[in-house]
């Protein structure tokens, strides 16, 4: 089973519309998913509501969520994605040691290294394999990257953490289509959102088997 944890000690960086749009991607009557809404404020937990269906299925982690993750575990569901609130609470540092790749989506306009740091190091601390995703910049313009996110991998660069090569771009699809309860790619399948998903999710599916130790090839985290 495979935990994925979105996490950032700074809020709106985008951790519920990353695990709302890769759980609607990933979730297939084939793939037992389910979500864990860590986190108070409920953004998930809305969506789900909006959704109106059962998958995947949700779980209320707010309590804590080590014995849902188990549970889970025992019920043979294959990938959980676990959304958590902006901070560093018993929650999230519980969420942390279930998962299997934390994801730290670090957004420009509320760009906040000493927030992201502080993810990143009890991520490494607790030896727990970590990516940061660069989320709601500017789209690429003739297959090159907007200055703003040059800039920002260098400031990254500087701080010797996997970054993902990729890049969800500002687009009022991501909320657009959560307000309907749905994932970019069931709102418009032929949509740039549903693509940059879709690149994540082989992200994501491709380092999780190179941490079960099952593939040897290019992987955007790295035990850090
Ligand atoms: N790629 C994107 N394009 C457009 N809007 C985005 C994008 N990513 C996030 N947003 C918007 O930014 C806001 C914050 O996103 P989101 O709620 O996912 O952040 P969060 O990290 O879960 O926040 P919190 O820390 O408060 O839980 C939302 O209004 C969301 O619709
Ligand atoms: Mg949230």
């Amino acid at each position: 089973m495979n935990v994925i944890v979105f996490a950032s000690r700074k809020g709106g960086s985008g951790k519920s519309t990353l695990t709302s749009h890769l759980a609607a991607h990933a979730n297939r009557p084939s793939r037992r998913c389910l979500l864990i809404d860590a986190d108070p404020q409920g953004s998930l937990t809305l969506w789900h509501t909006l959704r109106g269906t059962a998958e995947p299925q949700l779980r209320n982690g707010v309590r804590g969520v080590a014995e849902i993750v188990e549970q889970a575990r025992q019920d043979g569901t294959e990938w959980v994605f676990i959304d958590t609130p902006p901070n560093m609470s018993t929650a999230v540092t519980e969420a942390i040691s279930t998962a299997t790749l934390v994801v730290v989506p670090v957004r420009l306009a509320v760009f906040d290294l000493a927030a992201v740091k502080e993810t990143i190091d009890f991520a490494r601390a607790s030896k727990k394999p970590f990516a940061l995703i660069i989320n709601a910049v500017p789209p690429r313009r003739d297959n090159t990257e907007s200055p703003f996110v040059t800039q920002v991998r260098e400031v990254l660069a500087g701080l010797n953490v996997p970054v993902w090569a990729g890049q969800i771009t500002h687009r009022t699809i991501y909320s657009l289509s959560l307000e309907y309860g749905e994932g970019a790619r069931e709102y418009d399948e032929h949509s740039p959102a549903a693509a940059e998903i879709s690149a994540l999710w082989s992200a994501v599916e491709r380092s999780v088997k190179a941490i079960h130790g099952a593939y040897a090839g290019a992987v955007m985290h790295r035990a850090a």
